[in-house]
């Protein structure tokens, strides 16, 4: 029998809501938006009203608001984006103890009623909470991946391309490491059409571009006093998109690293190739030497936080 996609979205704020409007646009499958028992008429409605553009917007798909476990059974893939947003002044790192709470409880929830799904981690600080998916979870770490290097390559794509005065489509770019200020974005492996960016823009503007997308969460939640949506979720969707299609795209994810860059046992973002089992495989570059440093350091940062979720929740794995 061919059945439907089935795309479960845990929280059903701003980035919950956005990952459904955009899979739905897609018509990539059923989904199904979780959110807390005190959020039910919120996320049933939202839902409601999201099934009713499919008329407008030709879809067919089945799309649902809950608040009970029990109708995540049978998803394919998992969203996890439960957690508080950060506030103007707070840094990503700032959420941990409070996001650490809901991220194990939603993934002991996972384990249970969604065994075999593979699950997107969004809550922040990502590379902590991925981490704590896992362990929370269980799963192999190919069915655990965080959704960051999506985004925040999609937000330097964005940069270059209005510096060069080009389509975003035709930029194509590589970043790596945590979800942190201390990402790290490639101008090396930077192209536009297959041109290197360096022959189109000077070193001065790349770096420009590369440090406003370093900080280019912080800048939205500085303009309007909360996190990003938009965007974050279209990253989620374009690899939600990778897996229920099987399309073996090669995403810039959280993706398990042990020997691979040296990192030894982490979640950092890396190139992965998607498809139906998850990550199918980390795809490892030798980098020059400045970028390994900037990449180490970016590692580090991620084993710091990851130290914090141990103190913070001992019995975890
Ligand atoms: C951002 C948040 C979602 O980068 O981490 O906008």
């Amino acid at each position: 029998m061919i059945q439907r996609a089935k795309i479960t979205v845990i929280g059903g704020g701003n980035v919950g809501a956005s990952c459904a409007l955009w899979a739905a646009s897609k018509e990539l499958g059923d989904i199904v938006v979780l959110d807390i028992p005190q959020a039910e008429g919120v996320v049933k409605g939202k839902m409601l009203d999201l099934a009713q553009c499919g008329p407008i917007e030709r879809f067919d798909s089945r799309i649902v608001g809950t608040t009970d476990y029990k109708d995540i059974a049978g998803s394919d893939v998992v969203v996890i984006t439960a957690g508080i947003p950060r506030k103007p002044g707070m840094s990503r790192d700032d959420l941990i103890s409070t996001n650490v709470k809901i991220v194990r409880s939603v993934s002991e929830n996972i384990k249970l009623h969604a065994p075999n799904a593979v699950v997107i981690v969004v809550s922040n600080p990502l590379d902590a909470m991925v981490y704590t998916a896992w362990k929370a979870t269980g799963f192999p770490t190919h069915r655990i991946i965080g959704q960051a290097g999506c985004l925040d390559v999609a937000r330097y794509r964005t940069f270059i391309a209005w510096e060069i005065g080009c389509s975003v489509e035709d930029v194509q770019a590589l970043l790596l490491g945590g979800h942190g200020d201390d990402m790290v974005p490639l101008p090396r492996m930077t192209s536009v059409h297959g041109i290197p960016v360096s022959m189109l823009l000077s070193a001065e503007k790349i770096n420009a571009c590369v440090e406003r997308a370093k900080v280019g969460g912080g800048e939205i939640v500085k303009l309007m006093g909360t996190s990003a949506y938009y965007a974050p979720a279209s990253g989620v969707i374009q690899m939600v998109e990778a897996i229920v299609k099987d399309k073996k795209r090669i995403l810039p994810c959280a993706g398990f690293c042990d020997k691979e860059y040296g990192v030894g046992g982490y979640f950092v973002g890396v190139p992965c190739v998607l498809g139906k089992a998850g990550v199918e495989k980390v795809l490892e570059l030798s980098l020059d030497a400045a970028e390994k440093k900037l990449l180490d350091e970016s590692a580090s940062h991620v084993k710091d936080l990851v130290a914090v979720v141990k103190q913070l929740c001992p019995d975890l794995g």
